[in-house]
């Protein structure tokens, strides 16, 4: 059976083949799947996005804080401990790309990618490349103590009234 004249002219006279077109189509979807690879990749290595929260916050008074104990501001990231020698306090913040690491007994767990940390911050296991951040605990001139999380302090370093640590 032949094509009739007129599909032949047609075909013929097109400026592009039935396979010229397919590979275009193809072409044009694998660079889209390529594109789109590219920015999931571009999103994962991205730091999660903090909201934009004043840094400094009130944490109480050192009694509102019995020796062993700890308390957790959420919305801060940010744990408290008090120990004999004093308040401190540490970012939830993993070191790898930010996720809110989960406090587990004697350790913080990040859930994103695998990261471990020891009770002092240290890192027990990557992908973060450095310990938590311990953060600066000051008094207030009305005796309330206050975090500020954009300071950061060596790790030990911890907060009594007598020598004002931190
Ligand atoms: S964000 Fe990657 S291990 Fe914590």
């Amino acid at each position: 059976m032949s094509i009739p004249e007129t599909f032949k002219n047609v075909e013929e006279s097109s400026p592009m083949s039935r396979r010229d077109f397919l590979g275009l189509v193809a072409a044009w979807m694998a660079a889209s799947s390529l594109g789109c690879a590219l920015i999931g990749l571009m999103k994962f290595s991205m730091p999660a996005l903090l909201p934009d929260i004043p840094k400094t916050f009130k944490i109480g008074r050192l009694e509102d804080y019995p020796i062993g104990s700890e308390k957790i501001f959420e919305e801060r990231k940010v744990i408290v401990f008090r120990d004999q020698e004093g308040l401190y306090a540490m970012s939830l913040i993993c070191t790898h790309l930010g996720c809110t690491v989960s406090k587990q007994v004697g350790q913080f767990d990040c859930p994103c990618h695998g990261s471990k940390f020891d009770a002092m911050g240290r890192v027990k296991a990557g992908p973060a490349p450095k310990p938590l951040s311990w953060l600066k605990i000051s008094q207030l001139p009305d005796g309330k103590l206050d975090v500020n999380a954009m300071r950061e302090v060596p790790m030990g370093t911890k907060f009594n009234i007598q020598n004002r640590v931190g």
